[in-house]
């Protein structure tokens, strides 16, 4: 596997691979990769003959009190695991490589109206940073594909949008969530908690399954589900962010005969924000 740090060179990297009839994927990443990125890796590897996976800590998506200086930057660990999951060429550009005429200014994708709810409205701008900096990568690569976990739910859906929107040659596939075994779903987040913490966690996905539960065994009084389930996660030490049913594809808050829902939640652990989600479409799991 091979690391290369600039535009060019990923550029003719991807040609030559393209030139032998490559089909390309890409695995766009912020780096510290974990099961879950590898498991993203290994799909990419099974969907196509060459392999690009990217580790950049983009800057556009982090708002001011965010964690963007302390975001963990392990790029040797990184190439390890991208090199065993089967990834043939790692992009690892700068910030400077990635904006040479600095963020202020930029040219910037304006994520969908779907990117203003939940995570959009309690971190303003991070999608536009999302769609910006993939879209950047889309345009770099051309991949025939490009794989997401569906850990990041509405950014699966905000990046879907965008290609469909913006008609970009790409085939997006989200990745099924990658779990401890006692379920908490892994994010690179999940370093900064503390033993405690870590041992709190996990009730965020039994709270998610206890709702799914609720609703196969036909509750529909979402709102009252929801503020029991809030009530609880607050008790047990979390300073929850939201805990939403919604549509599964418009993202809009869910009406009782919605078959197609998502359940999502975000809530801060000490300082941890750690999202999670469970899709549920009840045509087809009754
Ligand atoms: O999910 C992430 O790690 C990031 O948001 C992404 C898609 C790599 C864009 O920076």
């Amino acid at each position: 596997m091979n690391t290369v740090k600039t535009v060019r060179e990923l550029r003719a990297a991807v040609a030559r691979a393209r030139s032998e009839g490559k089909q390309i994927g890409l695995v766009p990443t912020m780096g510290n990769l974990h099961s879950g990125h590898a498991a993203l890796v290994t799909t990419a590897a099974q969907q196509a003959d060459f392999v690009v996976a990217s580790i950049f800590v983009n800057p556009l998506q982090f708002g001011a009190n965010e964690d963007l200086d302390t975001y963990p930057r392990t790029l040797a660990a990184d190439q390890e695991k991208l090199l065993q999951a089967g990834c043939n060429l790692l992009f690892a550009p700068t910030v400077e490589e990635m904006y040479p005429h600095g963020m202020a200014g930029l040219t910037r994708v304006t994520a969908a109206q779907l990117s203003n709810e939940l995570c959009g409205s309690r971190r303003p701008g991070h999608f536009d940073g999302v769609t910006t900096v993939v879209g950047k990568l889309f345009n770099m690569v051309q991949p025939d594909l490009a794989i997401f976990g569906q850990k990041d739910y509405q950014q699966l859906a905000v990046i879907r949008a965008m290609v469909n929107d913006l008609n970009i040659p790409v085939q997006i596939i989200g990745e099924p969530t990658v779990r401890a075994e006692d379920g908490l779903a892994l994010s690179s987040r999940n370093g900064y908690l503390t033993e405690e913490q870590r041992h709190v966690a996990p009730a965020l996905y039994r709270h998610l399954n206890e709702i799914v539960q609720a609703i196969k065994t036909g509750e529909r009084d979402y709102p009252h589900l929801v503020s029991q389930h809030l009530q609880r996660i607050e008790a047990e030490g979390f300073r929850p962010d939201y805990l939403e049913i919604r549509h599964a594809l418009t993202l809009l808050p869910a009406q009782a005969n919605d078959r197609d829902i998502v359940i999502l939640v975000a809530a801060f652990l000490g300082a941890t924000r750690l999202i999670d989600n469970i899709h549920l479409n009840l045509d087809s799991s009754l």
